[in-house]
């Protein structure tokens, strides 16, 4: 996705790919000081899990790496919204007018917000979900692939919202939620 953004991708850090990667492997965590010092000062956390994309980037911030939004080239940006450093707006999504995207999070493919929206730092929209109106997504909020928000709802911080569920009233904090409607569940996992 970053190449379709105006950044040059150095390479990627960290545990060994399992699979082929779209840059460079070049090497493990330990690199990245000697990467800051010759001079590649952005850097971004390409990882799914809310609370480890948070604590990495943390990590990045003290060892004094930037962490910039990056913003597919594909995706739709209203010129009146806001997207905060280190978050990914992936293809095909959608950041409606007065809405406020927070540091970290991710807005995945073909995710859609509409106006006036706030989603918190380190929140993750699957693909394919879709907020209306006035919606807030709390911090590291994780809500699954087609999920659906009407207006006017608050889904609180650290809640998980399941694959194609409909959220049609508020969800307390840490919550999980599924279902159309949207009802919590105890996880087993
Ligand atoms: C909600 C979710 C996190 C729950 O996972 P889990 O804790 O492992 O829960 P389980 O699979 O044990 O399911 C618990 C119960 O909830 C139900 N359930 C789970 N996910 C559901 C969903 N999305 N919609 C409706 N019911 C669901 C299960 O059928 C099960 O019901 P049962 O107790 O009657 O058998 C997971 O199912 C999910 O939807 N993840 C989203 C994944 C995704 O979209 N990823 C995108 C990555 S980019």
């Amino acid at each position: 996705m970053l190449a379709t953004t105006n950044f040059v991708v150095r390479g990627c850090v960290g545990d060994p790919p399992g699979g082929p990667l779209q840059a460079d492997y070049l090497g493990d965590d330990d690199l990245l000081p000697a990467l800051l010092a010759s001079g590649t000062t952005a850097a971004f956390v390409a990882v799914g899990d809310n609370r480890v994309r948070q604590r990495l980037t943390g990590q990045l911030h003290a060892l004094g790496f930037g962490t910039p939004a990056a913003v597919s080239g594909r995706a739709i940006v209203s010129p009146t919204a806001r997207i905060e450093a280190g978050t990914f707006v992936m293809h095909g999504a959608t950041v409606g007018p007065y809405s406020v995207v927070g540091a970290g999070a991710i807005i995945n493919t073909n995710a859609s917000i509409d106006h006036d929206c706030t989603v918190g730092a380190f929140a993750h929209l699957g693909p394919g979900s879709t907020l209306a109106g006035t919606v807030e997504i709390g911090q590291g909020a994780f809500l699954g692939v087609g999920t659906s928000v009407i207006p006017e709802t608050i889904v609180g911080a650290w809640c998980t919202v399941g694959a194609g569920s409909t959220v049609i009233g508020n969800v307390p904090e840490g919550t999980t939620v599924v279902g159309v409607p949207a009802r919590p569940i105890r996880r087993k996992s």
